[in-house]
């Protein structure tokens, strides 16, 4: 807790710094996230365990961007402190980036509390960052509205008979991990022994079921995703959203052909800056034709909106041996480093800054609270509200 700052009372006559659409009063927002090297791992981990948590220096640059704009931040530690904290805190919002430590949907548990005590936070719900970290369910629910992704096949024991549909080469993954987690050169298999022993390596470091794909062998695109129908209402910046609501990002390509893990963008691949030896080419924006250009973006949105998820997101997508793209995953709790995540690097090639980016997340946000005056109530695009919540603290405070 030494990291929480001291809190500054915010009076309802406040005033942030004037934008538009505007704040109804400053905010005091907690910051919850996981952080490297304090978060305390489960002793039965892997060895890449925890490789998803923030660095401080991320979760400051995060407090300064909101800072900026008129409000005030903490940071609280997302471990088993967190309702206690939270009810000391007493937040107007919570700008959530954390992974969760435990659990099949881990990355819901911070959203499900924050739901439970009925406090408002950024970005997607509960039930859509449980389904997005468990890479099968979200292919089912892709494969299920029609959207193209890779032949698949779970293995929960390891003893399942290989489904007919597949063929190699094939790709293996634990069915729940990010950062390239417990992905390596390993991780193409080519026959059936080697698919097994690599099935049964993941089941038992990573205490999860295996995810097996068919291997895309074409070239490799992240698509950012901002936005959602009535985003240009509430947005500081509503010109960069289309008809749709989305905006588009440039597009990012990586290369991976001379990479330390060639062909794959794993883990040790992941842990590198660029000028590193055996970084991949990060390219973007990435030279691509139309139509393969709107295909990728819209087959992100597409992609983003089949689970619900809210106001930013990254999908992973690869051609296949046809040149077809198939989605691999998505991120609805994207990194945020600055000059380093994806996103980030994305945003910035289009010449955001790094407090556009954050503050863009914290007002869409905010906004399904009612804590944002439109900048213009006839802009297009149908509310996305959350009816049922009724901000608690907020309530207490103005009570008394
Ligand atoms: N079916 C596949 N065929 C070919 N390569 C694959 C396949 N699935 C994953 N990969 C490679 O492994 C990398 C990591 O896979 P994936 O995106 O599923 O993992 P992740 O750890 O969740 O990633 P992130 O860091 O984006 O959360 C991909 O970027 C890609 O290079
Ligand atoms: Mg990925």
């Amino acid at each position: 807790m030494d990291e929480t700052k001291e809190i500054e009372s915010t009076e309802e006559n406040d005033k942030p710094p004037s934008t538009s659409p505007r704040p109804i009063r400053a905010w005091r927002v907690a910051v919850i996230a996981n952080v490297k090297g304090e978060t305390v791992l489960p002793i039965d981990g892997p060895a890449d365990a925890g490789a998803e948590f923030d660095k401080k220096e991320t979760i400051q640059e995060i407090q300064s961007a909101i800072e900026s704009d008129g409000h005030t931040t903490v940071f609280i530690p997302a471990d088993a402190n967190l309702p206690y904290t939270l009810a000391h805190v007493r937040p107007d919002i919570c700008f959530n980036i954390s992974e969760g430590i435990y659990g099949d949907a881990r990355e819901a548990q911070i959203p499900a509390l924050l739901e439970l005590l009925r406090i408002p936070y950024t970005a997607s719900r509960v039930l859509t960052n449980a389904v997005s970290l468990d890479k099968t369910m979200t292919k089912r629910i892709w494969r299920d509205k029609g959207l193209p992704t890779a032949a698949f096949q779970e293995f929960v024991t390891g003893n399942e008979p290989l489904a007919d549909d597949l063929s190699f080469p094939m790709f293996v993954k634990p069915a729940s991990e990010g950062t390239g987690m417990g992905m390596d050169g390993g991780s193409i298999v080519y026959d059936k022994e080697s698919l097994y022993r690599r099935i049964k390596w993941v089941i038992e470091n990573y205490h999860q079921a295996a995810l097996v794909e068919e291997y895309l062998p074409g070239r490799e695109f992240t698509v950012a995703v901002m936005g959602r129908s009535d985003a240009a209402r509430f947005s500081p910046r509503p010109d960069i959203y289309g008809p749709d609501g989305f905006h588009r990002f440039p597009l990012l390509e990586v290369d991976s052909s001379a990479s330390v893990t060639p062909g794959i963008y794993g883990h040790i691949a992941k842990t590198l800056h660029t000028g590193e030896a055996g970084v991949p080419q990060f390219i973007c924006p990435a030279s691509v034709e139309e139509p393969l250009a709107s295909t990728l973006q819209d087959l992100a949105i597409k992609a983003h909106n089949a689970i619900n998820a809210l106001d930013v997101s990254r999908v992973d997508i690869r051609l296949d041996k046809n040149g077809v793209p198939r989605l691999m995953e998505i991120n609805t709790l994207p990194g945020l480093t600055r000059g380093f995540s994806d996103l980030c690097v994305i945003a910035e090639a289009e010449n955001w800054n790094y407090r556009d980016i954050i503050l863009e997340i914290l007002y869409l946000g905010a906004s399904r609270f009612g804590m944002v005056t439109p900048s213009d109530k006839t802009a297009r695009g149908i509310p996305v509200q959350i009816p049922e919540f009724v901000p608690v603290f907020q309530n207490q405070r103005h009570s008394r």
